[in-house]
């Protein structure tokens, strides 16, 4: 196992982390059930996390992992900017950053999947580089994610 840089360590942020993303439900089966896991998982540093902030809050988000099954890649599981600071530079950041930090932690691609309707997401992995790969139903038998990748 790569030691993940970038891990929060820090209960309070974990707390902050958990509140913005409950706050900002993606269309997921379960998400409720799933932040809870994340919650625990961000507190056992299984997963990281990265944000940034204005006006002491939260305004965008990418939680991520090791890949569970490709362990020289990084997975981004939640990547969230809020809908009212969209469209000035909060996303490229956060997706910099990501790619940094799996870069430093020795990881050669960045994983992210999106459900077919989320346009503005495919859209945005598209012109930063990402090519669509895969697609699996990951959450549901009825629904294809669409599996992008990146390498760096
Ligand atoms: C996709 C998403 C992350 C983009 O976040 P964002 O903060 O709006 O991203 P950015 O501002 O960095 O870039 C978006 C666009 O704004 C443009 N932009 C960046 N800075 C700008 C500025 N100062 N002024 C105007 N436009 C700007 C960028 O050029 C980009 O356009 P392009 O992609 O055509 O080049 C955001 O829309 C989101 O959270 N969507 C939902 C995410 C989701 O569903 N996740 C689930 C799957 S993980």
């Amino acid at each position: 196992m790569v030691e993940l840089i970038g891990l929060i360590t820090d209960r309070d942020e974990v707390r902050r982390i958990y509140e913005f993303i409950k706050a900002h439900p993606l269309d997921y089966p379960n998400y409720a059930d799933w932040i809870e896991k994340c919650r625990r998982q961000l507190e056992l540093e299984e997963k990281g996390a990265i944000y940034e902030m204005s006006d002491g809050r939260i305004i965008g988000c990418i939680v991520y992992q090791q890949h569970r099954e490709d362990r020289h890649c990084l997975e981004i599981k939640n990547f969230r900017v809020d809908t009212h600071h969209r469209h000035s530079g909060v996303g490229t950041r956060l997706e910099q950053r990501i790619c940094r930090i799996a870069r430093a932690s020795h990881l050669h691609k960045v994983y992210c999947d999106v459900s077919p309707s989320n346009q503005d997401m495919i859209t945005f992995l598209l012109n930063k580089g990402y090519i669509l790969e895969d697609k699996e139903p990951l959450y549901t038998r009825n629904r294809m994610e669409l599996i992008f990748s990146k390498f760096l």
